[in-house]
């Protein structure tokens, strides 16, 4: 069996050189007026500044003129998008697994592998016809290669190889976190490193302090399941409508409740630390549940008047509590993040849940209150997107951290580069808790660990 990929180290290797003509041949096809040179961000790390620094002669005309693919099937939503370096999103395409949702409650990794497959290619179509552009317009194909079901992973990064190998096309392999913290500033371009990010989606919670691109120090992470996951689970238990995913429909119902109704307490209280636990409140809510025999069997539109006061108080309940264990590790993490990085000006909260209005404005107030200013993403950026891939391969590609185009033709026994449990950056030494999570198994090395290695290794 032929060996996965490059290795990882030169898979993030700083050679822009070769790329040039790539850049070049979109240019001319797309008759496109040369902007004026734009600086790149100062990056993080003293070291490397020479080295990007000549990259950055070599790509500056072409900045703002690039245009990268990005593909995301990490999860349940097969998505594609085409975006310019300057900014302009050329078009966006998501197709949503609902009815297999409503119908498991909950992602299925065989079926959700079976219905990327069977989306992908018009997916991918529609956002290059939404864009008026084909193939061979692009600078380079930009693909999520963790973390997330490998299965589904599968699907996306094979499309993203197969098109760029058909076209001659670099190809970036993105961290699914990353994209969701880096998105914020394709929509906020003053945004500029250091600054915070709260990342809450179905699959994870986290805190980081973004230093620079791609590197990260994680102030705290879920020890267990994600706050999506317990929106979706008391969705489900409520017997609401599933279609648009759990959170939606709790956020809905929620206002209809009272919120102090029911006293369920806020996890981890007692450690003193950033990370977070949603198993326990799950429990809570099941316990509540089936204490008022409530019947998820009877859909929320059929039920009583009474019977959806009590799923209403319920679910703003459980959505107060859920945010409360936001607002108390976020007061916590700004406390941390402005002793390491006194300079942060902005928290960034992106990932499915921060669509959500309630959470958007508890955690206003808790940046407000620190003097911060809060960044979120519109909702359809914040949910999984093809935007946010193509931005943050942008970002990287900038500097010259992208994979070569692969061969037109790949050999079926290829091995892909996929990393389903991919930490994104490094533990914080100070907030490390007892109350860590048992799952270490089969963990690739974090995202910023991989890049400070290369970099070392070019110096
Ligand atoms: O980031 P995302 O689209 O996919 C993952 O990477 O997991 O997040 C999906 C999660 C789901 O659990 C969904 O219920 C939640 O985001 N979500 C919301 C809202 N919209 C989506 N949770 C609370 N309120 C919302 N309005
Ligand atoms: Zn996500």
């Amino acid at each position: 069996m032929k060996m996965a990929l490059s290795s990882t180290l030169s898979r993030l290797n700083l050679i822009p050189r070769p790329w040039l003509p790539y850049t070049v041949t979109t240019l001319r096809a797309l008759k496109l007026k040369p902007h004026k040179p734009q600086l790149l961000r100062p990056m993080w790390a003293p070291l490397t500044l020479s080295s990007f620094s000549v990259s950055a002669q070599i790509h500056r005309p072409q900045d703002d003129n690039l245009i990268v693919l990005g593909i995301e099937t990490s999860c349940d939503d097969t998505a594609a998008a085409v975006v310019k370096s300057s900014g302009e999103i050329l078009s966006q395409v998501v197709s949503s697994q609902a009815d297999l949702l409503v119908r498991y409650g909950g992602v299925a990794p065989k079926m959700a592998e079976e219905a990327h497959s069977q989306v992908i290619d018009q997916v991918v179509q529609e956002a290059l016809n939404q864009a008026n552009l084909s193939e061979a317009d692009l600078s380079a194909v930009a693909v999520t290669i963790g973390p997330g079901l490998s299965l589904c992973l599968r699907v996306g990064v094979q499309k993203a190889r197969k098109t760029a190998g058909s076209f001659n096309l670099p190809i970036i392999g993105v961290h699914h976190m990353e994209a969701h913290a880096l998105v914020a500033r394709l929509m906020e371009r003053e945004l500029q490193f250091p600054f915070m990010a709260l990342l809450i989606s179905g699959g994870h919670n986290l805190l980081i302090l973004a230093q620079g691109l791609g590197q990260y120090i994680q102030l705290g992470t879920s020890i267990d399941d994600a706050i999506g996951e317990a929106y979706d689970k008391t969705a489900k238990w409520l017997g609401l409508d599933m279609r648009r995913s759990g959170g939606p429909a709790i956020e809905e119902l929620a206002r209809e409740g009272d919120a102090e109704s029911i006293k369920f307490s806020i996890p981890m209280k007692q450690h003193k630390d950033c990370n977070f636990s949603y198993a326990g409140l799950k429990t809570q809510v099941r316990l509540a549940i089936e204490s008022r025999n409530i019947n998820a069997e009877i859909p929320i539109s059929c039920a009583s008047s009474q019977d959806r006061r009590s799923r209403a108080d319920i679910a703003a309940s459980f959505q107060r509590v859920a945010v409360l264990h936001l607002e108390e590790r976020c007061e916590r993490a700004i406390e941390w993040a402005l002793k390491i990085e006194p300079s942060i000006k902005h928290l960034v909260v992106s990932g499915g849940v921060a669509s959500n209005q309630y959470v958007r404005a508890r955690l206003d107030q808790v940046v407000k209150k620190n003097s911060l200013q809060l960044v979120c993403p519109p909702p359809s950026l914040c949910t999984d997107n093809g935007v946010m891939v193509a931005w943050t391969g942008i970002e990287h590609f900038r500097v010259g951290r992208f994979d070569p185009p692969p061969p037109a033709v790949e050999s079926e026994d290829f091995v892909y580069d996929l990393r389903p449990r991919w930490p994104l950056g490094e533990e914080y030494a100070e907030g490390r808790s007892e109350a860590r999570s048992l799952r270490k198994a089969r963990i690739h090395p974090s995202l910023t660990s991989i890049i400070q290695a290369s970099l070392q290794q070019q110096h």
